[in-house]
């Protein structure tokens, strides 16, 4: 073992520099202005696989963004570890809220801050450096198999369709990923569950045009004020939402499940600060942490219509807009809950306007077995790394493509995730602190190595 960490004491500047390379080309998934950005990004790691040892690398070009696969066979009677990552990052706007460029990346406070230096290009570098590790000091322990994809922050659409063509390809005995958090380094924790989703978008029509709020306001039904009221009864006062059949198939988690989750580290004060907001509010008979590990919900995530520039203009507006995600939990199946909550919308719409609703992505929960080599393996490399024996933990967030590798490879997913909730994912000022970059490196051979050894039993 201290040859592992011989290596990253060794390496950490070059590692470091050669993660800011990656964070400096802009992936964004979802622009068009950055295709070229997304070939350039599979490229570029292409390059980094065959470097740190890959005998083969290649780009897949889908329908959408390229995936990159790359393998390092030893042997067929070894066991092969599949490492999903996504090159892609989400926009980083609003820019003026950066202190950073979000893609000049720069270190503060023993942080790497730039968009993607956690989610996932930080996260998913570290398993191109231990894998770089493992080969340059011999001791890579099993088969290894990279699939890398530029969609996941869109939803993952081509990569299904990816899997399906490509079964024997990616044939494989577990899926390791890290794209996901820890409670923190001291306190270390392993994904034991992901929420599903259902993302629509919905459009309420008046008036065949922006017409005088005055002339036409108070008898022409305003799609705006309609739109509001239609969302705020999705939920009842209790926080349950009002779906019919939205509950139908939710599994109900142990009263053994429930006090575990209990007793694990949480201060809602901090919790509460950290957002900057003074209260939590969710649904009745479940706790703070329930409400986003083992519960689903409804939230808008963005509402637009009418007239929304500079000062005021007096209009009553012909169009309205929300874009609505259903976060799901085991059972709920996501076409399923975009049908209900279609069919729900559309019943609720006044005389006066016309509704759409559209299914826009979304996917299954996904629960990991706890008993399993694959799950005992990472819970043995993270006691290495940290001194401490791990908990698993539901989280609230998804990666829908999980699921649809468990139904069409057949293979479980481990989340072995080194991102912090204060890691600002998604939000500008996105960053990673280097101890857990670094820990991560170190860990992941402890998995591979832990989990070639229970496996040959
Ligand atoms: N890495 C995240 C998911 C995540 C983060 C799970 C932290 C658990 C803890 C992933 O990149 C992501 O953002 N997923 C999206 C879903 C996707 C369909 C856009 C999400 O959860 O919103
Ligand atoms: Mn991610
Ligand atoms: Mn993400």
């Amino acid at each position: 073992m201290k040859k592992i960490t011989n290596y990253i004491n060794e390496n950490k500047d070059r590692f470091l520099a050669e993660l800011f390379d990656l964070i400096r080309i802009p992936s964004v998934s979802a622009k068009e202005e950055n295709k070229g950005d997304m070939l350039k990004m599979a490229e570029h790691l292409r390059k980094s696989l065959l470097d740190a040892g890959a005998e083969k690398a290649e780009i897949y070009s889908t329908a959408g963004h390229p995936v990159l696969f790359a393998e390092k066979i030893l042997s067929k009677d070894l066991p092969t570890i599949l490492v999903y990552g996504h090159y892609d990052v989400q926009p980083a706007e609003p820019l003026e809220l950066w202190i950073s460029p979000p893609f000049g990346p720069e270190i503060r406070d023993g942080r790497i801050y730039g968009r993607g230096a956690d989610d996932d290009k930080g996260q998913l570098f570290m398993h191109v450096k231990a894998f770089e590790l493992m080969t340059r000091t011999g001791i890579l322990p099993c088969n290894v198999k990279f699939m890398i994809e530029g969609e996941e922050e869109v939803g993952s659409v081509n990569l299904e369709r990816f899997c399906i063509d490509h079964r024997e390809m990616l044939k494989a005995d577990v899926i390791l990923i890290s794209d996901t958090t820890m409670i923190s380094v001291d306190s270390p924790s392993i994904t034991s569950g992901l929420r599903g989703l259902s993302y629509m978008q919905v459009e309420v029509t008046g008036p065949d045009r922006d017409l005088h709020s005055g002339l036409y306001g108070g008898a022409v039904v305003n799609p705006c004020n309609v739109l509001c009221d239609m969302i705020s009864s999705l939920k009842d006062k209790n926080g349950r939402i009002t779906i019919p059949g939205f509950y139908d198939d939710v599994s109900e988690c142990s009263a053994e499940e429930r006090n575990e989750m209990a007793g694990r580290p949480y201060n809602g004060d901090d919790f509460r600060k950290s957002v900057g907001v003074d209260a939590l509010s969710g649904e009745k008979g479940y706790s703070e942490t329930e409400w986003i590990g083992i519960r689903p919900t409804l939230d808008v995530n963005g509402l637009w219509g009418g007239y929304m520039g500079e000062g005021a203009k007096t209009i009553l507006p012909s169009k309205a807009f929300a874009k609505i995600s259903m976060r799901l939990v085991p059972y709920q199946d996501a076409v399923k809950i975009s049908e209900l909550f279609k069919k729900h919308f559309l019943s609720l719409a006044p005389a006066g306007v016309k509704v759409k609703a559209e299914y826009l992505h979304g996917g299954q929960a996904y629960v990991s077995p706890l008993d399993t080599p694959e799950y005992l393996a990472a819970a043995q490399a993270v006691e290495l790394s940290s001194g401490k024996k791990p908990i698993p933990v539901r989280s609230g967030g998804s990666i829908p493509i999980v699921s649809v590798f468990e139904k069409v490879l057949g293979i479980k997913s481990i989340l072995l995730g080194f991102g912090l909730e204060s890691d600002a994912i998604h939000s500008p000022n996105e960053n990673y602190p280097l101890v857990n970059f670094f820990r991560g490196i170190e860990t992941i051979p402890y998995y591979y190595i832990k989990y070639t050894e229970l496996k040959k039993g």
